[in-house]
């Protein structure tokens, strides 16, 4: 079965068709890049996937279940399957890193609470089931090991009493993607996470978002218009041109691409001197913890 499976979206804003009739399909595990020019609509397909932004037409599964295209929203039990990474974190300011991704699950918590009739308990994913049963205590205790979890996924544990100004550019990527796993979804979204990060943070956050792919299998879709991404990741790559979304291909293969934009933006992107990855043993290495900086 499909993990995603988004068929024609169209998206309009005024008179301008900023998507038109966009697919994307992905097999659980898979990561798939996104890539194109600024201003392509790379943004606003993710966010209808994410259920963020309502598109004028167009569907949208994951694992086999319809989006409510009518009322997108998080709270679309379809999309309880998937995590959304904005491209600037949008972590609360005024909140502790900890605290900021135990709001999610507190959310998530009182939507079961407000479900509790038998039919909602006899539909509730079983991922769910613990949170419901602790929840039936009244503790808090089980949302804060998760939350720990998280973090420490991420390596970001040593942050957690820390507010997001105090933290680097790099960590709050690291910490935007622990809270929005912390949810445990099967599908990772992800726009622009590595805009704006220095060379090395830049690799351990994409060691760090491959291992999660490789333990949790999970799977993601990323947005982005650095083209050593997806080599990196050993990803897929989609292009957004004229609001359509190309066949995801390997990285290798858009230079054989059918559709001369795509060789064309393949030709003009500069190739990267090194697009290789640390191994994510040297990663870890090298973090000797969480708040470890890049020795200069
Ligand atoms: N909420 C919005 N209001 C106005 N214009 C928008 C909005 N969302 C997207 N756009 C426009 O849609 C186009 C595609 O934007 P976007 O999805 O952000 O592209 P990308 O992420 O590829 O850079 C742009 O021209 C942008 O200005
Ligand atoms: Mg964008």
């Amino acid at each position: 079965m499909l993990a995603i499976d988004a068929s024609d979206i169209v998206f309009d804003l005024g008179d301008r068709r900023v998507l038109d009739h966009a697919k994307l399909q992905a097999e659980p595990g898979e990561i798939i890049c996104i890539w194109g020019p600024s201003g392509g609509g790379k943004s606003t397909f993710l966010r209808v996937l994410g259920g963020i932004e309502k598109p004028s037409l167009g569907s949208v599964r994951f694992f086999g279940r319809e989006c409510d295209m009518a009322k997108p929203s998080p709270l679309d039990e379809a999309r309880d399957e998937v995590g959304f990474v904005f491209q600037n974190s949008a972590l609360i300011f005024n909140m502790t890193i900890f605290d900021n991704i135990l709001l999610p699950l507190k959310f998530r918590r009182d939507k079961l609470r407000s479900h509790r009739r038998v039919h909602r308990l006899l539909t509730v994913s079983l991922r769910d089931l613990p949170l419901m049963l602790w929840d039936r205590h009244g503790g808090d205790r089980d949302l804060r090991e998760r939350v720990d979890r998280a973090m420490q996924n991420m390596l970001v544990y040593d942050l957690k009493g820390k507010f997001p100004h105090e933290i680097s550019l790099g960590m709050q990527k690291r910490a935007a993607v622990a809270r929005a796993m912390a949810l445990n979804p099967k599908v990772l979204l992800l726009d622009e996470p590595t805009g704006g990060l220095d060379p090395l943070s830049r690799q351990s956050f994409l060691a760090l978002v491959s291992n999660l792919n490789k333990l949790r299998n999970v799977t993601i879709v990323l947005v982005t218009h650095e083209l050593d991404l997806p080599q990196a990741l050993g990803a897929k790559v989609s292009v957004m041109h004229d609001g359509a979304l190309t066949e995801p291909v390997p990285f290798d293969r858009l230079r054989d691409s059918d559709v001369p934009f795509v060789r064309e933006l393949f030709l003009a992107e500069k190739r990267p001197e090194d697009g290789e990855m640390l191994t994510d043993e040297r990663i870890f290495e090298r973090l000797s913890g969480p708040q470890a900086a890049p020795k200069e």
